[in-house]
Parts: C-alpha cells; structure tokens; sequence
C-alpha cells in the first residue's frame, strides 16, 4: 500500500476499532462523506429550500457518474435504486411481439430476475441461462441468445461469489443476434476502470451505496444515446419531463435525455454524499483501485487456499471482482465469531464474502487469515 492510500485510509474513522471487508454490502464512512450530510444539514438551515441548489447537486452527482464510466450527461438518468432504474427501462421495452425474450444469469441479484418475470403480464418470456460451478461461460449464453431477444440482462461480477462474467463476449453474442445488453454493474462500479464506450454496453446500472463510498437512496441508469428516441418509459413522473416545471397536468412531455427515465423529487440528501464518496475514488483513480484490490484478493486467495479452505470465486484474477467467497458449513455463526474479533465481513448461501477496497491494507488480510485459521472447523 502506498502512503498516499494509507493516509486516505485515516478518513475511514472504522478502522481505528474494526478491520471492514463488507464493501459489497456498504462503503465504509469517510469523513468526506460524513461532511457531505453535515453540509446538508447546514445548507438546509441556512437557506431553508434552495431547490436551485439542490438540482445542481442532482446534477453534479450526474456528472460525477458519467465521469465514472465515460457517459454524456444526456445518457444517464439519476434515480434511487438499481430496480427503480432497471423497472423504468422495463416499463419502455415493448414484449408484445416476436421480439419478447430477456436472457438472465443465474449470478443476478434477485431484483434483476424479479423485475423482468414480472413482465410476464405484458408479454415477457424469461429465460435463464445456469452457472456451470462458480462460472457463467460466454458460451453459455450462445445457446439462449436468438431472433426473438429483445434484452440480455447481466451481472458484471455475482454478489454470491465474486465472479465476474465475460462481459465483452456476451454483448457481442447479443448484438450479433440483434438483442441489447443491460449490464448491472452495482458489484464492479468503483472498483475497476469501466467504459461503456469501449464496451459498447446499450444499458448500465449501478448506485454508490458500495464501492462508491456513500449511502442507499440514489442510483443510475445510462442508456446509449441512440436508443433514447425509441424508449419511452411509462413508469414516469414530474422529473422526466421536458420542462420539469411546465408544471402541466394534462399532457406527458418527456426529456429528449435519459431524465426521461427519471421520476418524482431527486433525493437530495444522498447526492451530498455522492459527490464525495465519488470524489475520494476519482482522487485516487481507478485503475490504481484495480491494481490494489487485485494485490489484496490476491493475498486472500492465496492465505486461503494455502490453508485449504474451499474458494468460491474463480482464482483466475481476470474473472473475479472485489469479492472472494469462501464455502462454510455454518456461516452464520462464522460471521458472528469474526464480528466478535472485530472483523466486519458478510455471507450469501453458504459463502463467507469477504470484499475489501482501497482502503484495505495487508495488515487487514493477516487479520483476517489468523482468525479464519482459528476457526477453521467451520470452513472445512
Ligand atoms: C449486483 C446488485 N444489483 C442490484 C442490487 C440491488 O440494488 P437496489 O437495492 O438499488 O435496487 C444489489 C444490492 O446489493 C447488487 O449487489
């Protein structure tokens, strides 16, 4: 770990007492981000309601994120959760026709697969392409993928396991058949460079609430600028029109941008925090996030295997995220005997997740591998 990291590491006031490897759950609290709210509170005293304010922070949180993953401003919607986002987009795609089959992993978050079987009542046909042990392959999704896909739906790395898809491949197998490709990118966003140029991804989700160091209650959705004019949302409100204040009740006009996909009153507390959990990542950079969270899973897969615990994510480095998974027979109570060693990590089925970020350091992973060794009972 550089000085520079360890001297952003004291901003996370947690760590004076706990060693915190929960970052796919929640960011840990920076005193930036702490700030960011106190501002708030005082901004709210000060001026009573400066909405005028308020929406240039919704829109500096926009930008924030588009920094993140090289959108325009006009492609990204700012909403309050993934499934807000991911039901706007459900609610302007049209499954009436031939064209009505959604292609699901089962590595997605149960909202993802929940939102789209509840489509079903208009026309939807959800077909789910299985792991193959801790992978998902590209070719996996070449057999489901056909003439009547009208939406791919992909997480970038699994909540359950850390595994992370062959995102390229797949939406180059979508597009060859003429289908778009949502990628949930919640467990990768702050972690990783992502470049939804490069990638040519048609839609993308993600909120800051993990990796991106804030808080729940504010989420995004980009969606390519050429497919804007052919998507109108009916899940909707004062917030995607045209005019946010034409103020008129009797006619629906959408933005010509992505806020078409937006809906009611932005949440205004959570983009303080926003904008300076966003800002901690970019001072960093994160390609340099990258190569740091790469040396610390690194450290666990080894000290873990080493040990001769059963890893769950793939060890191949280029197919993993943020997050190593070990198997446990009781891991409730494993999560409970590292809680009562000061160590903060969480569980998913049968997994052990362990997820650090920049502000993790080697000092955390040999915490964690002696205390994993003490109660190894429960892991092998
Ligand atoms: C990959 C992934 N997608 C979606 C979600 C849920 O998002 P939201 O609660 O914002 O709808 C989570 C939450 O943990 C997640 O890990």
């Amino acid at each position: 770990m550089t000085s520079d990291l360890s001297s952003l590491r004291q901003r996370f006031p947690i760590f004076q007492h706990k060693v915190y490897l929960n970052s796919c759950s929640q960011g840990a609290l920076s005193s930036d981000v702490r700030a960011a709210y106190e501002q708030l509170f005082q901004d709210w005293i000060e001026f009573g309601s400066p909405w005028e304010q308020w929406v240039e922070r919704l829109e500096a949180a926009r930008h924030a994120f588009c920094g993140l993953i090289n959108a325009d401003a006009d492609e990204v919607a700012v909403t309050t959760s993934v499934s807000a986002s991911i039901s706007a987009l459900a609610s302007a795609l049209d499954f009436s026709g031939e064209r009505n089959k959604v292609v699901v992993s089962d590595f997605e978050f149960p909202t993802v697969g929940q939102i789209w079987h509840a489509q079903e009542k208009r026309g939807a046909q959800v077909v789910h392409v299985g792991a193959a042990g801790n992978t998902v392959a590209a070719e996996q999704f070449a057999d489901a993928i056909d003439e009547r896909t009208r939406l791919v739906s992909i997480t970038h790395v699994c909540y359950r396991n850390g595994s992370m898809l062959d995102v390229p491949a797949i939406i180059d197998l979508a597009h060859a058949k003429g289908a778009k490709v949502l990628l949930d990118s919640y467990q990768a966003l702050g972690t990783m460079p992502i470049d939804v140029k490069a990638l040519n991804v048609d839609f993308l989700v993600g909120g800051v609430l993990k990796y991106l160091l804030a808080s729940s209650g504010l989420a995004y959705l980009y969606v390519r600028k050429d497919l804007l004019p052919s998507l109108d949302p009916t899940y909707t409100g004062w917030f995607a029109q045209a005019n946010i204040f034409a103020m008129d009740n009797n006619a629906h006009a959408p933005s010509p941008t992505a806020r078409r996909f937006e809906t009611g009153s932005p949440p205004v507390p959570v983009t303080y925090a926003a904008q300076a959990g966003i800002n901690l990542i970019r001072t960093i950079g994160l390609g340099r996030i990258q190569q740091h969270i790469g040396q610390i899973t690194g450290a666990i897969k080894e000290g873990a295997m080493r040990r001769g615990f059963n890893l769950v994510t793939p060890v191949d480095p280029s197919r993993h995220g943020a997050l190593i998974a070990l198997r446990s027979h009781k891991v409730d109570l494993l999560v409970k005997r590292l809680a009562a060693e000061q160590i903060v990590v969480s569980s998913r089925d049968n997994n052990l997740r362990i997820s650090p970020h920049f502000y993790n350091n080697m000092a955390d992973v040999n915490r964690l591998l002696d205390a994993l060794t003490r109660h190894k009972e429960l892991l092998v």
